[in-house]
């Protein structure tokens, strides 16, 4: 689905490759209008596996992660599908609505985009964060990458990126939705800082988190092949040119690399006024 969707976008021109829904800019070949108004309809269920983040956060690790978890404790294979909700086209969407549970239920969506049943029933969320630089830098190279995305200047982008200009729209934004959910017992909110500091051990809270227990040694095996070279070398293995898109870096503080003093500053001063003395907000401190 990933290759015919994005050679569909080769040839479109740039300001065709991005469209606007309820206000906010998205990809049009990956999540397309069709999808986001089907999702209206597509309910969460009490054991559904909901992973969120803001793009470039750390989603497709945590995509892997998941996967792999639930099929230590399942048995199910969890790996054919695409991982958004929204990239889900209303035929998919059917097929998701007549799944067994548990099903991976993953998005980029703002939580106030999210179906209410999300929140009525219950369903557990792992929120996955990273520092909004760093984030910044990721979104920046993905969208000069990926065919699907338009082409971009950094000063460009950093300006859209600080307005929310960009699809998925406002880091800040989403931050500020979630940090309010923050003591939620069904949302656990982790980083991709604390990830790359200890991945077995975020492994281990997210597999408790849900309640798939898994043996220490499952955990190792899983960690060993989450690591950012593990998951590149895989993702080049099996699904071609599109995807190795994804892994480019992996590293945390390549912001350094990239901003400006001015745009540090900026960057800084945003935080401050939006996320300073929040729980989440000190979570993302870079
Ligand atoms: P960089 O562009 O900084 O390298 P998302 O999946 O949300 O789009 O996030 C993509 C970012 O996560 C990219 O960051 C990518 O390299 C990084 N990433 C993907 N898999 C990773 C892994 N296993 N370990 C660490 N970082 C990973």
């Amino acid at each position: 689905w990933r290759q015919e969707r994005l050679k569909r976008s080769e040839n479109m021109k740039d300001e065709d490759r991005v469209h606007r829904y309820k206000g906010i800019l998205y990809p049009t070949v990956m999540c397309a209008r069709e999808n986001l108004e089907a999702l209206g309809t597509l309910e969460a269920r009490r054991e559904d596996v909901v992973l969120v983040s803001y793009p470039k956060s750390g989603f497709t690790w945590m995509v892997g992660v998941l996967r792999k978890i639930m099929t230590a404790a399942t048995g199910k294979q969890f790996s054919e599908f695409p991982p958004h909700i929204e990239f889900w086209s209303p035929e998919m969407q059917k097929g998701v609505a007549k799944e067994a549970s548990p099903r991976l239920m993953a998005t980029h969506l703002h939580p106030d985009d999210m179906h209410p049943s999300f929140k009525e029933k219950k369903a557990k969320a792992l929120v996955v964060w990273r520092n909004p630089k760093d984030t910044l830098v990721s979104f920046y190279h993905f969208m000069n990458k990926s065919p699907g995305l338009p082409n971009t200047e950094w000063n460009h982008f950093f300006t859209d990126f600080m307005k929310g200009e960009v699809v998925y729209g406002s880091y800040f934004s989403h931050a500020e939705a979630w940090e309010k959910l923050y003591d939620d017992p069904n949302v656990k909110m982790i980083t991709y800082e604390e990830l790359k500091h200890d991945l077995s051990g975020g492994i281990r809270q997210i597999s408790q988190f849900y309640g798939f227990p898994l043996t220490e040694e499952q955990v190792q095996t899983i960690s060993a092949q989450s690591t950012f070279s593990a998951m590149k070398e895989s993702a080049g293995a099996t699904r071609g040119k599109y995807n190795s898109n994804t892994y480019r870096k992996g590293e945390v503080g390549d912001w350094k690399n990239h901003f400006s003093e001015a745009q540090s500053q900026q960057m800084d001063e945003e935080f401050n006024k939006r996320l300073a003395g929040t729980k989440l907000g000190a979570k993302l401190k870079y």
